[in-house]
């Protein structure tokens, strides 16, 4: 019988309608530009854990959020990621063939056009952002701006800036943690914090979600760069070995396999020890932080 995992399950039934309604957000006016619009929709809609989309949903209603006012900050979220995806695997990036499980986005379409439609996913994010249907004009000011600084130089940007850099050098333990905490774990931060102020939390809180996030956020890139190394193709969607490839330095190429399995043990640890301030009700976080601790893909 095959085994189930139920915040697996929560996170597929969770897409399924957050899918639905991101592909309604996504129609050409004109048809002389329909095919960046079929690129974008070709990137984000097929395929992709839906994580980040899922966390601010997830802290939105841990914290007493109602009905469908975080969605607008959901497909922002996953609209950023998937565009940081497209213009990662361009030749002059990390040079990746596949992604999600198919040609990535240049491979199929072209670089101009990968590269249009990863600007498209940009714009595209803080135009739904602001069409959110917040409470309050103030919450919708705040969430813009912790999404916007974290997308930027001082967050996902600026880790990928530091990610190439480092291809001609080896980094140590201080900037891999960097390199990690800012080109993944910034959107990821972002995700945790802005389900939070979007349900108007206090401070307490919102801090608790951002230390979550932080450590879930670094493990989740070490876990990637692990499974880059000991998984396959198939089940990653992506080329395996990208980063020996690409001569980057990682926590693996650092540490080691097994140091880096312990590493994101504590990591996870932490990360559970951070919801204590919400009680019981953050279980399926804490079972969230367990799954990205033992994934596969
Ligand atoms: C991949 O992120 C890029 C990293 C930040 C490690 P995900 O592993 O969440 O990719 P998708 O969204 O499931 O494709
Ligand atoms: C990418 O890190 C992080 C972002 C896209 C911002 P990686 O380059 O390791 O991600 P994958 O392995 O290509 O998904
Ligand atoms: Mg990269
Ligand atoms: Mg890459
Ligand atoms: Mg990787």
């Amino acid at each position: 019988m095959l085994k189930t995992n139920p915040i697996k399950e929560k996170i597929a039934v969770y897409a399924g309608s957050f899918e639905e309604k991101l592909e309604a957000e996504f129609t050409s006016l004109n048809k002389e530009y329909a095919s960046v619009v079929e690129a974008c929709k070709y990137s984000l809609l097929l395929g992709g854990k839906r994580l980040r989309p899922f966390l601010i949903r997830s802290f939105y209603e841990l914290c007493g959020g109602k009905d469908d006012g975080s969605f607008g900050f959901e497909a922002a979220i996953e609209c950023i990621h998937t565009y940081s995806l497209i213009h990662d695997d361009l030749p002059c990036m990390d040079n990746d063939v596949m992604r999600r499980g198919k040609p990535s986005c240049h491979i199929r379409f072209g670089e101009s056009t990968a590269l249009l439609a990863g600007d498209a996913l940009l714009t595209k994010a803080f135009s739904l952002a602001a069409k959110a249907n917040t409470e309050s004009a103030e919450t919708k000011l705040r969430a813009l701006s912790v999404l916007s600084d974290l997308a930027g130089i001082d967050g996902m940007i600026g880790g990928q800036i530091v990610d190439l850099l480092y291809e001609e050098k080896v980094a140590n333990e201080e900037v891999l943690k960097l390199i990690c905490s800012l080109k993944t774990g910034a959107l990821i931060k972002a995700s945790c914090v802005i389900g939070c102020i979007l349900a108007n939390a206090p401070e307490e809180k919102i801090s608790a979600a951002a230390n979550y996030a932080e450590n879930i956020g670094l493990a989740f890139q070490i876990v990637d760069d692990i499974l880059d190394e000991t998984s396959t193709e198939d089940k990653l969607g992506k080329p395996i070995h990208s980063d020996k490839d690409n001569n980057k330095s990682t926590f693996v190429s650092l540490f080691g396999i097994e140091k880096c399995k312990s590493l994101v043990d504590k990591l996870t640890d932490s990360a559970k020890d951070s919801l204590s301030v919400f009680g019981d009700k953050a279980e399926d976080l804490k079972q969230l932080a367990d799954y990205l601790c033992n994934r596969d893909y």
